[in-house]
């Protein structure tokens, strides 16, 4: 999705490709460059959406070679692409691929950096356009930031771009991303900073503004007038498979609740944007989080509730507890579950809860918004008719089956006009057919062309932290207490059940 005006003219006609651009990617020997970067790579090329003039510089500790560092792509390739790799196709990424080994913190590094961009930059014809990918632990982005500044790489000359693209965790509070936020702005402008949230590079989470904005028929319900409460689930059956280290200082207020799903409340929650723009979106989902009613510490206690999971099983695989990973403390508080109620405080959307749940270990991959809307004001059936229906209720499902449902009373067939629950669905691959994707082809589509729609902005995501800062501040006076353990393959602790259900609700029943 892009806010180039005639972009989906240009696409279609093969006209726009990205810019012609060097990816420098910094920690090419890593996880996310194999699973993710590459895949997605190919399958731009496959779009035709690369420039010809494209070149890929992987940076990392390791000594390779560049014949060893293309061999090692071309091996990992066949293993995470999203389809059938042609080797032509192939040969043409890896004829672009260079190598430089090199450590993120030592300024030689850097030297030898600025030396050998020219010479890829005028083998390619890039035009001089760079884009620095950050896919390093978190500690590597302010050093690596500071020194391609100090190197001169982060001056844009002429019409030549630099892009420094930064992947998650952005800080770990408030104080931490607001001062990575300072030094990346010491180095270059807001313009050229992309900050991920893999989440906005989903086609569902893209589709939430089409599908609110395109039909005349949702908004003029889409307010506290008709809905009743908005229930948004990030579940995953996975535990922390090896990240251990990372999360057991993150947590899933950090890792899930500040970012994806702070996202995804003001995808929903956002007055209509003035245009199709970055800045015009953004800018509305900025007025949804400013709205979000602070959290005090009494609200922390009654309306936020964290699990961790204990030792169970997860579809029929038996799952040891949370602080038995690998890299977590024996006697961690950390969350590996959070369920909240929140409020938007607007005109739109005064009075109606939104609930937020989110953890590891659960019974199934789940992630959806759900919209519940309110009981009809009278029902003329009789109250025996009734026993099954519901208030309806439409639900955007992100993954894993990509769709809209629209859930709603129907009359049995029969003699009796008995009610029950039936259900209108669309489902993105029956439809559209099932599109290969990695998640980041259009993020990384997006910053050749200079799109930042899909990308956090620094205002916005420093107020995200700062609407969690009560909370993380509360748990860590609780130290432990109020941690409440649930059997890995449950939904969360009872507690959390408890949270709706004293509002008169319950949360949806999920299945995979
Ligand atoms: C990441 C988190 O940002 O998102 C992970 O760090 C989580 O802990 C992942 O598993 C979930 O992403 P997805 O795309 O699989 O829903």
């Amino acid at each position: 999705m892009s806010s180039v005006e005639t972009l989906a003219q240009q696409v279609a006609t093969g006209a726009r490709t990205g810019d012609p651009c060097i990816v420098v990617v910094f920690g090419a020997a890593g996880d996310l460059t194999k699973r993710k970067l590459f895949p997605a790579i190919y399958n731009l090329l496959r779009g035709d959406l690369l420039s010809a003039n494209f070149a890929i510089l992987g940076v990392d500790r390791e000594e390779a070679t560049v014949e060893s560092f293309r061999n090692k792509i071309a091996a990992e390739i066949k293993q995470f692409a999203t389809v059938e790799i042609e080797p032509d196709k192939w040969d043409w990424i890896a004829q672009r691929i260079h190598y430089l080994p090199g450590d993120f913190t030592a300024p030689e590094s850097y030297k030898a950096l600025a030396d050998r961009l020219p010479k890829i930059d005028e083998k390619h014809g890039t035009q001089g356009n760079f884009m620095f990918y950050l896919a390093t632990p978190p500690r590597f982005f302010s050093p690596i930031a500071r020194q391609l500044g100090t190197a001169g790489l982060t001056r844009e000359d002429g019409n030549a771009w630099r892009r420094i693209v930064i992947e998650k965790p952005f800080g770990r509070d408030l104080a931490s991303a607001a001062a990575l936020n300072q030094e990346l702005q010491s180095v270059m402008s807001e313009t050229q900073i992309f900050r991920i949230d893999h989440y906005l590079g989903k086609e569902t989470v893209q589709n939430i503004i089409v599908f609110r904005f395109a039909n005349g028929i949702f908004e003029p319900v889409w307010n506290n007038t008709w809905i009743d409460n908005v229930q948004i689930t990030v579940a995953e059956s996975v535990g922390v498979e090896g990240r251990g280290g990372y999360y057991d200082r993150a947590g899933a207020l950090r890792d899930m609740v500040q970012n994806h799903m702070f996202q995804l409340l003001a995808l929903t929650a956002m007055e209509p944007p003035a245009r199709f723009a970055a800045d015009a979106i953004r800018d509305r989902k900025k007025e949804v989080h400013l709205s979000i009613r602070p959290f005090t510490r009494q609200d922390v206690l009654d309306n936020v509730v964290r699990g961790q999971y204990a030792a169970g099983t997860v579809a029929g695989r038996s799952v040891a507890a949370y602080r038995a990973e690998p890299s977590v403390a024996a006697d961690s508080v950390t969350e590996t579950f959070v369920a909240l109620k929140m409020f938007i405080d607007n005109q739109r959307w005064s009075g109606v809860p939104f609930y937020l749940r989110t953890g590891k270990a659960l019974p199934a991959r789940v992630s959806e918004i759900a919209i519940q809307f309110k009981q009809s004001p009278y029902s003329v059936l009789p109250e025996e008719y009734r026993a099954n229906a519901r208030p309806s209720s439409l639900v955007l499902r992100i993954q894993p089956d990509e769709g809209i449902f629209l859930h709603f009373a129907a009359k049995e067939p029969g003699v009796l006009p008995k009610l029950d629950m039936v259900g209108m669905d669309f489902c993105y691959s029956r439809y559209f057919g099932k599109e290969a994707s990695s998640g980041y082809e259009t993020l990384l589509y997006d910053c050749m062309i200079g799109d930042p729609m899909l990308f956090t902005r620094a205002d916005n995501l420093e107020k995200c932290w700062s609407i969690v800062e009560p909370v993380i501040g509360t748990w860590e006076e609780l130290k432990g207490e109020r941690l409440y353990p649930y059997p890995a393959g449950t939904w969360g602790p009872d507690k959390a059940d408890e949270l709706i259900r004293r509002d008169g609700r319950q949360w949806r029943r999920l299945t995979a």
